[in-house]
C-alpha cells in the first residue's frame, strides 16, 4: 500500500538577479507567497549573499568556498526548487550559473550529499521577468536544459516569462494582473504537486 506523505513540501526559491529592486527578486517573493498559500514551506536563498567568486579551479584546489557548501546544505534540506532569473543576452545570469557550477563541485561530507546528489531528481520550476517584450523567454529554454539535462532536476513543463515587467508590479511589489499571478501560480502548483507525488512513492 502506498503510504500518504503528509509532510509539507519544502521549496527553495532562487533569484538570479543581484539588482536592488529586481523584477526577478519580486517574482521570487511572489512565488514564496504563493507556495505558502498552497501550504508548503518556502524559503528564499540570496545567491549574492553566498559571496561566491567566479568559478576558478585554483580556488577550488585550495579550499571550497563557504558559499558553495551553504548552497549545497540549502539544496539538501529542500524538496524542490524554483528559479526566477533575468535574461542576459538570451541566457540565464552568471550569478545563477556560477552558483550551480560551484555546487556541482561539492563532494559528500558531514552526512550531507554531494552537490549534484542534492539536486538530482528534485522538481524544479523556471520563471523570468524582463522589461522587454518576451519576458526572458529565450533564457528559460537554457535554464530548463541546464537544470534538467545537465543537473538532473525534474523541471515541470509549466513556466512563466513576465514581459513588460517595469509596468507589471505595483508599489507593493505585487503583480497587477490576475492572469500573471495565475501563470506564476501554475508553476508553483506544478512543482509542489510533483514534489508531493515523488515523496508519496519514495518517502
Ligand atoms: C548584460 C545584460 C544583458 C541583458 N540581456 C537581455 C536579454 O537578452 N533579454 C531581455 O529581455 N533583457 C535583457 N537585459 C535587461 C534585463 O532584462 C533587465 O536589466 C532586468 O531588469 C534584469 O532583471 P532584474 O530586474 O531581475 O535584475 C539585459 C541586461 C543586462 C545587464
Amino acid at each position: 500500500m502506498i503510504q500518504m506523505q503528509l509532510q509539507t513540501s519544502k521549496l527553495l526559491i532562487l533569484s538570479g538577479s543581484s539588482r536592488a529592486g529586481s523584477f526577478n527578486g519580486k517574482l521570487a517573493s511572489l512565488a514564496r507567497g504563493l507556495a505558502l498559500g498552497e501550504g508548503a514551506q518556502a524559503s528564499l536563498l540570496d545567491l549574492r549573499a553566498l559571496d561566491l567568486p567566479v568559478y576558478d579551479a585554483e580556488i577550488e584546489a585550495s579550499a571550497m568556498p563557504a558559499g558553495a557548501l551553504t548552497f549545497r546544505d540549502a539544496l539538501a534540506r529542500h524538496d524542490a526548487v524554483i528559479v526566477t532569473c533575468p535574461e542576459y543576452n538570451g541566457f540565464p545570469t552568471p550569478l545563477l550559473i556560477n552558483a550551480f557550477d560551484w555546487v556541482s563541485r561539492v563532494t559528500a561530507g558531514n552526512g550531507l550529499p554531494a552537490g549534484l546528489a542534492a539536486l538530482a531528481g528534485k522538481p524544479a520550476g523556471v520563471m523570468s521577468a524582463s522589461p522587454g517584450p518576451f519576458g526572458g523567454l529565450r533564457s528559460l529554454m537554457f535554464a530548463r536544459q541546464f537544470l534538467h539535462n545537465v543537473l538532473g532536476m525534474l523541471v515541470v513543463p509549466e513556466q512563466f516569462a513576465l514581459s513588460q515587467a517595469a509596468q507589471a508590479f505595483d508599489s507593493e511589489g505585487q503583480l497587477r494582473e490576475p492572469k500573471h499571478v495565475q501563470a506564476a501560480q501554475r508553476v508553483v502548483r506544478s512543482v509542489l504537486r510533483l514534489s508531493t507525488a515523488l515523496r508519496t512513492v519514495s518517502p
